[in-house]
Parts: structure tokens; sequence; C-alpha cells
């Protein structure tokens, strides 16, 4: 589910209002994330701006999942550096903010390696970006925020106006559940993001009504674990994500529900019904799996078997037989032998993926991965890792390749990539561009799917 940099919405900035940039880099929540901290900083004066170039503060929302994409915040921060460096000899400050999953897990050490960060904040505290950019602007030395504070984040949260909702787009992320407590031993997420928490289902369904009313059609709920959501329903009892895609479906406006990521095994016989029963509910499930090997599973402390998925993805199919699948691999976990690749292979082949995110495995400083034997060679990594995606990326041309000739509705978000284009989505998530006026945008049609190209679909529209 890794999200490359997303760059977020703007509006034009008032000429005394002060400019905020944010980058995200990692996942679908830090995207909220940062949304929910330009939120929290309008009340304040700040107008989000696409270029740091210009900006009063810079919000680095970070990923911490691989090596890779933990050091790459300290290249951008030195590129931000030199901004903040240009603006202060022409006598403008620079607040610079490092956010997320490395802020959470590096702390102080980000002030020791790039002074001239103001601010390091954990995804558990951004609600306070108001009030520490207040305390930093009075203090020489940066400061840290990492606690897990006992107060609701989402209570503190701002609404975004209608303005900022529509642009967004017509499609919006939310996130429901947050944390985790499944501690797979490759993974920093469960120190990074806490422990397992759920959202009330009245503060979704409002957050959601807000959206809807703003123009938003499409909502993808969002957590580290979404499928073992569990919040307070109205009458102070729990709710699973089923019964809170029945509430979100009779919300006015909201054509189309998503979620990820799942894990499998809170894949309950509730949600898969909802697969089954629920016309709002896209037919797209990503379910990481990592691996094929019940060895390697078991070293990964995943608690479920490369069979207990097969099964999972056979109920599923019972339900919606023309489900979408997906999934996340790690090629390279120590002790894997060329045998518990195969048996990934294997899986692969037997359920058939739409869209698959693999990875090297990365070793990550203080999860018990970096303790196992038998490390495998980088070489041997790489040459897993390009066979597996050659054998995904046939299934993923595959998958699209059946859908030309047929006749989907689909969801148009955006302007295409030519004039006279607009793009959208299929209920399988697929990429589709059309001939059509962008006063299309936000609404959902019939589009027969003539052709393919290699990252999306060429349609026609029937109405
Ligand atoms: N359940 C989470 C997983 C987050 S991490 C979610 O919300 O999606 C996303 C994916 O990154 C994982 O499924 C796993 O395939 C990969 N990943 C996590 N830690 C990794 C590591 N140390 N090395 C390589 N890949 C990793
Ligand atoms: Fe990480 Fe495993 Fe939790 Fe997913 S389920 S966030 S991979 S520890
Ligand atoms: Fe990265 Fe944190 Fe998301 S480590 S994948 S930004 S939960």
């Amino acid at each position: 589910m890794a999200a490359d940099v997303i760059e977020a919405a703007t509006v034009t900035p008032a000429p005394n209002s002060r400019r905020v940039y944010v980058k995200s880099f990692g996942c679908q929540m830090n995207v909220y994330d940062s949304n929910r901290m330009v939120d929290m900083l309008a009340p304040e004066g700040f107008v989000e701006v696409s270029q740091p170039d210009n900006a009063d503060l810079i919000i680095l929302n970070t990923c911490h999942i691989r090596e890779q994409a933990s050091e790459k915040i300290f290249s951008e921060l030195g590129k931000m550096r030199v901004i903040k460096d240009a603006r202060a000899k022409a006598g403008d400050h620079t607040s610079i903010a490092v956010a997320g999953c490395v802020a959470q897990a590096e702390g102080q050490e980000i002030l020791r390696r790039q002074s001239a960060v103001d601010l390091v904040i954990g995804p558990q505290a951004y609600h306070r970006l108001p009030d520490l950019l207040k305390q930093s602007a009075l203090k020489q030395r940066g400061i840290v925020d990492t606690e897990f504070p006992a107060e609701d984040k989402f209570h503190q949260l701002k609404d975004p106006s209608a303005e900022k909702v529509r642009a967004r787009g017509v499609t919006s992320f939310v996130t429901v559940q947050e944390g985790c407590d499944k501690f797979c031993s490759f993974c920093v997420v469960p120190y990074t993001r806490g422990a397992e928490s759920s959202r009330s289902v009245s503060q979704i369904v409002e957050e959601v009504r807000v959206l809807a009313a703003a123009g938003v059609r499409e909502v993808t709920l969002l957590g580290q674990n979404v499928n073992g959501y569990h919040g307070i329903g109205e009458d102070g009892q729990p709710r699973g994500l089923a019964d809170l895609f029945r509430d979100l479906a009779c919300v006015p406006g909201i054509k189309r529900l998503r979620y990820m990521t799942s894990h499998p095994n809170d894949m309950d016989q509730a949600l898969i019904e909802a697969h089954r029963d629920l016309p709002q509910l896209m037919p797209f499930l990503h379910l990481p799996v990592q691996s094929g090997s019940d060895r390697i599973l078991h070293l990964m402390n995943r608690k479920h078997s490369a069979s207990d998925y097969l099964d999972i993805i056979k109920r599923v199919r019972a339900a919606r037989p023309d489900i979408a699948l997906s999934s996340d691999f790690i090629v390279g976990f120590p002790g894997e032998t060329d045998d518990d690749f195969e048996a990934t292979l294997n899986l692969i082949q037997t359920v058939g993926f739409a869209s698959v995110f693999s990875f090297k495995y990365s070793a990550r400083p203080g999860t018990p991965g970096v303790n196992l034997p038998n490390a495998v060679s980088e070489t041997v990594s790489k040459a897993r890792l390009a066979k597996l995606q050659s054998l995904v990326e046939m299934q993923r041309q595959a998958f699209n390749a059946a859908a030309v000739g047929q006749t989907m509705d689909v969801l148009f978000e955006k302007r295409g990539r030519y004039p006279g284009q607009i793009g959208g989505k299929t209920p399988y998530l697929q990429a589709v561009h059309v001939e059509g006026p962008i006063s299309m945008i936000g609404s959902i049609l019939p589009v027969q799917i003539m052709s393919q190209e290699p990252n999306s679909l060429v349609g026609r529209l029937l109405a």
C-alpha cells in the first residue's frame, strides 16, 4: 500500500497569510494526516502551497518502514535547509517540522543530524502543532513531541472547509483505526504508530458527512489493521468494520466505499458478507500475505499459514466472485530458501492478483527481525524480487486485458493526461481515461473499455 510522494491540493493564498508546504511520504495514512495538519493550521492563518520555496512552514510527513524510505528524509531535509538559508538572507523565517513515523522512531536524533529542524512531531501528537509552533518561535532549540498523549487526537482536529475538500477531489481517505498489536517481526509500525485503537462510529460518520456534503463520492477507510476495527457504536457497544460500512452506506452522496490495509486474521465472516450484500462496498480487497512459505510466515510472526490465507480468499470469492485481489510480499526475509521463495510464487499463481506491492526485506532497528540468522544476500533478494515482479506484472496485465470489451461504471476523479480527457477508476480500482467534459468529474458513468495501456485502460463514455 506504499504510496510515493504525494503533493497536496492547494488553494490560492491571501497576501497576508502564512504559507505551509507539506510533503507526504509512505502510506495513505500519512496523506490523510498531512491533510489534517493543514486543517489544524488553517484557523491559525496558514494556507497550503504546492512548492516549498516561499513557505513559512515546511512539514515533511515521513515514513520509517524501510531503510531507504527513512534515509531519504535526511537528503530531503538537506534541500529544505538550502531554502531556509536562502529565505533567511532575505529576512524571512522558515520553520521546518518533521512529522510521521521517522519523527516517532528517531526523535531527538533528527535534531542532531539536521540542526535546521525546528520541530519533531510524532503521529499521535500532530493535533498539538499550533501550540508547538508557538513554543518553537520562543525557543532557540528544536522541540520534540513524540508522546502518545492520553487525549484523543481526533477530538482536537478541525474540519476542513468545503472549499478545501473540493480542492482535494471527489475521493477521500478517512482514518478509522490506527496502530498495530500484531508485531510482525520485520515491522516498525507497532512502535511508530502505537497500540491498536479505533475511532467511534459517530465520529467517523460525522467526518464522512462533512466530506460528502462538500462533494466527496468515494471514501477509503484507513487503518494499519483496518479490518480489526472495533469502534464504539451509538449504544456504547463495539462495532466491526462491516457494521461501520452499513452506516456509511447511508450517508447521502457516498457512492463508493473502500478500505485498507487488512490483516488475514481479522478477515471475519461479517466483512466477507458485506462484500456480497453492500453495493457501495467496492469489489477490491488488499490483503497482505507477505510470503507463501509457512516456515517464513512463522519466522515473520504472522500467526497464519499460507493455506489459512488461501481459505480466506476462497470464502471471499464465494461471496463476491468478481472481487479484485491485491497483496504485499517481502522477499529475502532471513532464512528464506529457494524452496520458500518457490512457495511464494506458487501462492501467487494459485490466487491470481490484480495488483501487488513487493519489497526486498529491510532490517529495521528495534524489530525482532534484526536478530534472525541466515540473512539473504542482496544479489539473491534482487533476483527473487525481479522474478516475483515479472509474475505479478503478467497477472496485472491479464486482469486489465480481461476488462477490454466490458462495460464498467467509472467514478470520474480528475482531468486526463490530455485536454478533453477525464480520468477515473473502475470498481476494481483500475485507472481509466475517456474523452469527456470536466463537468463529469464526480459522476459515476458507464464506460465501454476499448483498450489497455501499460498503467491504465482507455474507454468510451456510453451516456
Ligand atoms: N498493515 C500495514 C502494513 C504497513 S507496511 C498496512 O497498513 O499496510 C506495508 C508493507 O510494507 C507491508 O505489508 C510489508 O509488505 C512491507 N514491509 C513492512 N516492513 C518491511 C521491512 N522491514 N522490509 C521490507 N518490507 C516491509
Ligand atoms: Fe506491520 Fe504486521 Fe502490524 Fe501490518 S500487521 S502493521 S505488517 S506489524
Ligand atoms: Fe510508513 Fe508509518 Fe505508514 S512507517 S508505511 S508512514 S505507518
